[in-house]
């Protein structure tokens, strides 16, 4: 049986190496350096681990694929750069460190956040180049822009600020989930198998898996708010309560949560059914998402 601890430790740390290679070197360095700042200020690194976990799974071990895996590892980071600053959810503290904006000011971080973003897709194309697979970095990004856009995760980022104070329904908080949170787990899943030419009844599984765990992670998100520790989560706690957010356990409460999380691991198990690969690595990646405290 794999030891998921150390496998995504291993991952962890071939990513961590990747990313520091993919920054430009001709770059002005007060925005390469907040840049780096914020990517290795730490993270658990779950979408890159996907992306590479879901092309193992189908039999791709390609290094070219760390290219792919930073490309949406730097969509995550830039997204949380931007979700900090004092116009969003305004946080010190972020990956057990001050936040990108009170280090380096508000304009900095902002410039950034749209630095990594791009480079993302720079990152894609040269994926594309390199592993000569064109036409998959072309669909790669494709779904990027769409999950990163207005209709998916910068649309979710506008309807959580939007319902701070409100008192959404379970569905509206769903849909709010699902882009801000869902969308770039769904892309980085979805990256890793369109790389991999995956057939269509795969991608069909792979994305049902995503989807599930895509909202476990954020109900997961939303009850370490309520009741994690600010050591573990390198993160402030009960900023949700304090900003009125829209969450999962002031909807359902935190057992209530509790039970949806472990009801939408089963779901992404389930999901997996239909492969007829090893599904050990993605079931266990999906199970220390929903049983994790960080
Ligand atoms: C936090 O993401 C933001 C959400 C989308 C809920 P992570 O919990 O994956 O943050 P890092 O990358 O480990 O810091
Ligand atoms: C963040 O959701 C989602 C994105 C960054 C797109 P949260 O605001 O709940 O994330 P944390 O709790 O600050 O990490
Ligand atoms: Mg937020
Ligand atoms: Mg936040
Ligand atoms: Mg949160």
């Amino acid at each position: 049986m794999i030891d998921i601890d150390r496998y995504l430790e291993n991952e962890q740390v071939k990513i961590n190496e990747a990313l520091g290679n993919c920054l430009p070197d001709n770059a002005p360095a007060a925005v390469i350096n907040a840049m780096r700042y914020s990517l290795e200020a730490g993270g658990k690194r779950l979408r890159p681990i996907l992306t590479i976990a879901v092309a193992k799974t189908l039999g791709n071990v390609s290094e070219n694929l760390y290219t792919l895996a930073c490309a949406v590892e730097m969509i995550h980071t830039y997204s949380l750069i931007h979700d900090d600053l004092p116009a969003m959810d305004n946080s010190d503290l972020r990956r057990g460190k001050p936040t990108c904006h009170r280090i380096y000011g508000d304009a900095v971080a902002i410039l950034a956040g749209d630095a990594l973003l791009t480079l993302a897709f720079q990152l894609v194309s040269q994926f594309g180049m390199r592993e000569e697979r064109a036409v998959q970095a072309n669909r790669i990004s494709a779904e990027l822009a769409a999950a990163a856009g207005a209709a998916g995760m910068i649309g979710g980022q506008i309807l959580d600020l939007e319902a701070e104070g409100s008192d959404p329904t379970l569905e509206q908080l769903e849909l709010i989930s699902a882009l801000k949170t869902g969308a770039l787990i769904r892309a980085s899943v979805l990256s890793g198998a369109i790389a991999s030419n995956a057939s269509d009844r795969e991608i069909k599984a792979l994305s049902a898996y995503a989807e599930s765990c895509g909202k476990a992670f954020q109900v997961v998100d939303d009850i370490l708010d309520y009741e994690g520790n600010r050591e573990d989560l390198g993160k402030p706690t009960g900023a949700d309560l304090a900003r009125r957010k829209a969450t999962y356990p002031a909807l359902l409460g935190i057992d209530g949560s509790r039970v949806l999380a472990e009801k939408l691991y089963d779901e992404a198990i389930n999901a997996l059914a239909p492969l007829s690969c090893n599904l050990e690595i993605l079931s266990e990646i999906a199970r220390k998402l929903v049983y994790r405290v960080n």
